[in-house]
């Protein structure tokens, strides 16, 4: 998080990559139980926030256009529900997101927009909260916002607001693609064919890239199958980055975005300049996986 000297605190709302996915049951409201290995990218939107005269919520970047800026959007739902809680140190505030994650693209853009919110607003307001009642907080405006607001890689467990922090797991050089499809979370979610599979096998200690995918091999995304019925044009996006050659390539979420792993940052750019060459509409970037406490 960066203060600047006229107080404007600006952070990254990072991607969320889901690394694994198991759906192993489903909740009477109908919300699915999860079981997922999740990372974050040092690649993201960036949001910035200050004090003002009058409450404002902005919006530019590649991604920002068209995108609502009413209290739909998961941004001003984040400042508004803390401002119900907070309200007397909740004075009006200047918001403005970068967008530079494709929306509704399974890597939690609106989750970690509003996780990212959170935080920056808390900060602002001197609002003394616990991680705890943070995350209790944020759930209600997404069930990823929790994971979100954790930022670190973890394995969330129950809709995905029970959180296990990872410590020590290596760096993962990653490419990010999305060729534009759109996928609907709930529809998704809806159209699986089984909701009971088991979970994710026990986490070994991972050091190296080789042992992560070796664990990943063993695990899915179960949420794959659904999404290639609905848009069956994820496959392009597998396919472009499996001709890449990297050591493995899966779909994030509930899609569209999909990513590979690469045995180094040089390799992954080499992938991405390729993948923009044949592509040029495309998303795609090259990034790599924070580390805890960087
Ligand atoms: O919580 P969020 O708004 O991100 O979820 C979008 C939709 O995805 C939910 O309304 C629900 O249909 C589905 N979902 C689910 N189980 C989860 C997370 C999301 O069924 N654990």
């Amino acid at each position: 998080m960066l203060a600047s000297p006229d107080h404007t605190i600006s952070l990254i709302a990072p991607a969320k990559i889901n690394l694994a996915l198991h759906v192993t049951g489903r909740r009477e409201d109908g919300y699915h139980l999860l079981d997922s290995l999740v990372v974050f990218a040092r690649f993201g939107d960036r949001l910035s926030v200050r004090k003002a005269a009058a409450d404002s919520f902005t919006l530019s970047g590649p991604y920002g256009t068209g995108l609502p800026v009413d209290d739909t959007n998961l941004v001003v739902r984040a400042r508004d529900a803390l401002r119900r809680q907070y309200g007397e140190q909740a004075t009006p505030v200047a918001i403005h997101l970068e967008k530079h994650l494709p929306v509704a693209s399974g890597i939690g853009g609106g989750s970690s927009d509003a996780a990212a919110a959170l935080r920056a607003l808390t900060a602002l307001w001197g609002i003394d909260v616990s991680p705890v009642k943070l995350a209790a907080l944020g759930l209600p405006l997404g069930a990823d916002v929790p994971m979100c607001l954790h930022g670190e890689t973890l394995i969330a467990r129950g809709i995905g607001e029970d959180i296990e922090r990872i410590a020590a797991f290596p760096r993962l050089p990653l490419v990010l693609v999305n060729n534009g499809v759109t996928v609907s979370t709930p529809q998704v979610f809806s159209v699986l064919a089984r909701r009971d599979n088991p979970p994710l096998p026990r986490l070994p200690s991972l050091t190296c890239l080789d042992d992560i995918c070796t664990y990943l091999g063993q695990t899915e995304n179960h949420l794959f199958a659904a999404t290639e019925t609905l848009a069956p044009s994820i496959n392009d996006s597998m396919q472009a980055l499996r001709d890449t050659n990297p050591l493995m390539a899966r779909m994030s979420g509930s899609g569209g975005t999909c990513f590979a792993i690469y045995p180094d940052d040089e390799t992954a750019e080499t992938a991405a300049t390729r993948l923009r060459q044949s592509q040029p509409s495309w998303f795609v970037v090259a990034t790599s996986t924070t580390v805890e406490g960087n």
